[in-house]
């Protein structure tokens, strides 16, 4: 008979009483992170294992495997900037490792709370993860799945360690080798997407120059097969000007498409980000007269292609690039979103976001939509309310939400499903209650009261933000909002 596992509820005792589970930290794709308590000192450690949905499909073993092989793989390295594995132990069938527990949070939480940092410090980041990759290479393997998230940032000293081995593999350099093509869109270069290609350092190479890319202007690159179709990498000076050429140039270099074309090493690309301006500006003219070949009328209709969600979402393959009638300048395109430019104080909803507590957020999120539509007092809103919607608050609270949600919750996730199942531009009541099934406030034909709800990590996908249900003043809202949310290209 199989067994149901199910996620840790805090409280829970594991290898005897050694770690009892505080809370959770992070919940991906088939991993699920807790902070814990160490008894007997109570110190507090990180203890990953596989979440519930992966415990419960029947390729459990096979994901097993590969887990072990990440705590193995992290258990034999030992580097400052390495998250430092400690045990690697079974708790009944599940196999879990503890680690070294970071307070402080992830360098894409950092840099979007910062809303951008100097380059200075983007490079003290990326030296340390390079000199981590560098040391991970030289043991033989590749980790696959660098990215801002992936990256944990000490508060206390504010050290980079570089996390989530799930990916890494022992490699032989430009081994042509089988692999699984599970990667993060926008930072996995091209060869990650084919199943069998030659894979070696390089393949980090491109993940950490996307990475700088990413922590210096807050918007994803195109993700490499868009860029093979003919879609050109928007250089990162375009979106903030702030950067050097230097830097500009050894991120290009870094994110080539061919493999051939990219420093060879980490070590090769770091010393591209300190090399003497002189050799970049001609090697930049190099590049810019050979641009000038491409045929005018494609080049303009490329510079118009746009990220057709908020550029601050992992987007999906279908529906990242859109061309444009319009032409939009590249500086256009790429609109930060920005917490200061607002009057709304977001500071308790990305607090309440931060430590997990859901049901405040969401409440949180209520208080803020009823404050920017002047609604206080009445404490609901009807529809002309939720057309009016500033789009620069909605792209800021869904940014929030899918942030701190790990790509779970938010508006935009809500409005992807509601689409998928067929919803229009009109209400309909049937896609209405298929939706409200899908992400969980229908069971078993029964809308779930507010207080039932799942306040959650492990809530289906798109179950928040709710905002309190007698908070609506109509039915249908939701058509409303994602009418407001798609033109305001969320
Ligand atoms: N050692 C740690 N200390 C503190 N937080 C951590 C630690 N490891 C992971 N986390 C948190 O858990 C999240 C998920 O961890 P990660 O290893 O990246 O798993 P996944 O495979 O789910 O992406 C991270 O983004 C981070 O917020
Ligand atoms: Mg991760």
């Amino acid at each position: 008979m199989k067994t149901i596992m199910s996620n840790w509820k805090p409280g829970t005792k594991l290898q005897s009483g050694r770690y009892e589970i505080n809370k959770v930290l992070g919940y991906g794709g088939s991993g699920i992170t807790y902070r814990a308590k160490e008894h007997p000192k109570g110190h507090p450690v990180a203890i990953k294992t596989l979440n519930a949905i992966i415990q419960n499909q029947p390729d459990f073993s096979k994901h097993q495997e590969r887990f072990i092989q990440e705590a193995f793989c992290l258990a034999k390295c030992n580097h400052p900037h390495v998250i430092k594995v400690y045990n690697v132990c079974q708790e009944e069938q599940l196999w879990c490792m503890v680690m070294d527990y970071i307070a402080g949070g992830t360098l894409r939480q950092y840099v979007n709370y910062k809303n951008g940092i100097a380059e200075e410090e983007a490079l003290n980041y990326i030296q340390q993860i390079g000199s981590a990759l560098t040391y991970i290479h030289e043991q033989g393997f590749i980790h696959r799945d660098i990215k801002p998230g992936n990256i944990m940032l000490r508060k206390r000293d504010m050290r980079a360690i570089l996390i989530d081995f799930g990916l890494a593999r022992e490699f032989v350099q430009d081994k042509i080798q089988t692999h699984t093509n599970s990667r993060t869109e926008s930072f996995a270069p091209l060869e990650q997407y084919e199943l069998t290609a030659k894979r070696g350092a390089y393949t980090d190479v491109y993940a950490l120059a996307a990475t700088l890319y990413y922590i210096l202007t807050l918007q994803l690159p195109f993700p490499a097969p868009f860029r093979q179709q003919g879609a050109n990498l928007i250089p990162p000076k375009n979106h903030n000007s702030d950067i050097s050429d230097t830097v500009n140039f050894a991120i290009l270099q870094g994110m080539e498409l061919r493999p051939e074309k990219r420093p060879q090493s980490i070590q090769e690309w770091l010393k591209l980000l300190t090399q003497n301006k002189a050799t970049i500006s001609k090697k930049r003219n190099l590049r810019n007269s050979r641009q000038v070949m491409l045929n005018p009328s494609r080049r303009e209709q490329l510079a118009t292609a746009t990220l057709s969600q908020s550029s601050l979402q992992e987007p999906k393959k279908e529906t990242v690039i859109k061309l444009k009638e319009q032409t939009k300048t590249a500086q256009n395109i790429s609109k930060i979103v920005s917490i200061s430019d607002s009057k709304i104080d977001y500071r308790k909803l990305q607090e309440f976001l931060t430590i997990g507590n859901l049901k405040e957020a969401d409440q949180e999120t209520a208080k803020i939509i009823l404050k920017i539509s002047n609604r206080e007092k009445a404490g609901w809103l009807d529809t002309h309310h939720v057309e009016n919607l500033p789009c620069h608050e909605l792209k800021i609270i869904n940014q929030l939400w899918y942030e701190g949600s790990n790509g779970r919750f938010g508006f935009s996730v809500q409005k992807n499903l509601y689409q998928n199942l067929g919803g229009k531009q009109e209400y309909d009541a049937k896609i209405w209650r298929e939706f409200a099934e899908k992400v969980g406030w229908r069971q078993n034909k029964n809308w779930l009261s507010y207080k039932n709800l799942n306040f959650n990590l492990w809530a289906p996908q798109g179950h928040l933000p709710m905002l309190g249900m007698k908070f609506w003043g109509f039915t249908g809202w939701l058509t409303v909002l994602i009418n407001q949310l798609n033109s305001c290209q969320i």
